[in-house]
């Protein structure tokens, strides 16, 4: 498989392409944000709305959970092809304001749908809607989740890595390979059979959800009721960009994709559309912001 450092390719020559930094690039374009800092901007507005101001070619990674039109808090329901009418809107969008070797992570779980349907893989339903490429579906598999009693037990959602080039994007695997190797001294002709960082971590990911609850609450909780646990994100930040890169959430819910890009030193511009949610997302960036400039002192 190709894998190519986006270096190798320059972000489109657009009027903005001077500004050093891309976080001032889009304030320039869509006003003041809900909260900013010198690494992010997140806006409390409709996705599609704000994207659509955005030029061309800009972010080069972008990493998004949508509403899955299941009735969470955060969603009023529409009926199917609405909805997947709705995803087509916005998931155009990210591939217009994309850059040429950028890439898409797109988390999605699954609907029921009436008479055909239990919980049928959104993976299904979407994949004429998306103009990118696809590389690879992840499955992301958890251990904790409702037990049900007619059917297995869920225990998995996906993650779809879609590139708009395919032989042009990033993949940096040294940046996310698994230490965990059962026999790393292994030698064939006198040379080590692994490489000694580690394995390539498959697709398939184990990691614990984000949990609430008395006694079981992980440290990470905010408050918002579908939050991204932040070693998937941390993975996908490392191993899918490069420091200084624009990464973009335009469903930012508790902040996840924010703090992680701002952990690992990329720039981040956001979209969400409660504005109790954008309250949580302040307090949560501005709080790694300092602790971050408090480890340079
Ligand atoms: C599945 S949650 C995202 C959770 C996020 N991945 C996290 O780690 O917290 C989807 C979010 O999209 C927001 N949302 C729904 N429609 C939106 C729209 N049109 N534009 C921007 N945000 C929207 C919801 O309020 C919700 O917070």
């Amino acid at each position: 498989m190709t894998s190519i450092n986006s270096s190798t390719l320059t972000n489109t020559e657009n009027e903005f392409s001077n500004l050093a930094n891309p976080i001032d690039t889009v304030i320039k374009i869509l006003g003041e944000p809900f909260c900013r800092g010198e690494k992010y901007a997140i806006y409390n507005s409709d996705c599609i709305t704000g994207m659509n101001k955005l030029p061309a070619d800009l972010v080069n990674l972008t990493i998004t959970s949508p509403p899955y039109n299941i009735g969470k808090e955060y969603e009023t329901p529409l009926p199917l092809n609405q909805y997947l009418n709705w995803c087509g809107d916005w998931i155009r969008e990210i591939h217009r304001v994309t850059c040429l070797d950028g890439a898409f992570w797109l988390n999605v779980g699954y609907v029921p749908v009436d008479n055909i349907a239990k919980a049928m893989p959104l993976t299904y339903l979407l994949w004429d809607k998306v103009p990118f490429f696809l590389i690879q579906e992840l499955v992301w598999n958890y251990g904790a989740g409702v037990a049900t009693k007619h059917s297995l037990s869920p225990r998995n959602e996906k993650f779809l890595w879609y590139v708009k080039n395919k032989d042009q994007y990033t993949f940096n695997l040294d940046e996310i390979r698994d230490p965990d190797v059962k026999y790393p001294n292994q030698k064939k002709n006198g040379k080590l059979r692994c490489n000694t960082i580690g394995k390539n971590p498959s697709d398939v990911w184990q990691i614990a959800k984000v949990t609430s609850g008395a006694n079981r609450s992980s440290s990470e909780r905010t408050p918002h009721p579908a939050q991204f646990p932040m070693d998937l994100i941390d993975r996908l930040v490392k191993g899918f960009s490069n420091p200084s890169d624009l990464l973009l959430d335009p469903f930012m819910g508790s902040g996840t994709t924010a703090e992680s890009a701002i952990r690992h030193n990329r720039y981040v511009i956001g979209f969400e559309l409660r504005n109790d949610y954008c309250l949580q997302i302040k307090e949560r960036l501005s709080f790694v912001e300092n602790e971050l400039t408090s480890r340079l002192f």
